[in-house]
């Protein structure tokens, strides 16, 4: 059992790694909501089992949105910091996810990936659908300040995260912003 585990189990406050600390915030549930919408909105979804690969996974909140949208889903968590036994411990920024799926979900994980355009171009081949976030420098004040305090590798304007998905080949099928505005969320093929 990892050292990580232990203090889960212990019911104490995850790492402040990542922001965990922060994972039961409204914000968060937020945008697992609308990916899961996104996900139930898939052309797929409903008539055959959708395989989802959960990139940086966390407490694994999606997994219970999805539950409740979709009815045939197998879900498959992958994290660097994994929260639970069922979690693959993956690094999206050294790894390929090497294992075809359906729909691969990044939630608030490639703010803290260096190289944003390769993971993208990685995951293109592993993945028919795509549902990403990235919380958007266009609406923060000071966003390098924001990128510090948060300790984010990369935080781009909306319009050049959309031209990283296109580059990587994706087709964006929908982006919706979350209710507090500052993270957008993009669907795509
Ligand atoms: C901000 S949290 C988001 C967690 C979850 N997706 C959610 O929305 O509740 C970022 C997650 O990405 C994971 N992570 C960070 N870097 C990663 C990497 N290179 N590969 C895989 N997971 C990573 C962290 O361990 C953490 O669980």
């Amino acid at each position: 059992m990892s050292w990580l585990h232990r203090i889960i189990q212990r019911g104490k406050p995850v790492s402040n790694r990542f922001n965990l600390h922060e994972q039961d915030h409204e914000m968060w549930k937020d945008r697992a909501r609308i990916a899961a919408e996104m996900i139930a909105a898939l052309p797929d979804a409903g008539k055959a089992e959708l395989k989802i690969a959960d990139i940086g996974c966390g407490d694994q909140k999606l997994r219970e949105e999805i539950r409740t949208l979709v009815p045939a889903v197998s879900y498959h968590g992958f994290d660097l910091l994994p929260q639970s036994p069922e979690v693959a411990k993956f690094d999206i920024s050294r790894q390929p996810l090497g294992a075809r799926f359906d729909v691969a979900v990044l939630l608030g994980v490639l703010e803290y990936v260096a190289d944003v355009p390769g993971a993208l171009r990685s995951l293109r081949q592993d993945c028919r659908y795509l549902i990403v976030s990235h919380s958007v420098s266009d609406f923060r004040k000071n966003p390098r300040r924001s990128k510090r305090k948060l300790g984010w590798k990369t935080l781009m304007s909306e319009s050049d995260f959309t031209a990283c998905l296109e580059e990587a080949s994706f087709v964006i099928r929908e982006c919706r912003p979350t209710s507090n505005q500052r993270t957008v969320i993009w669907a795509c093929q």
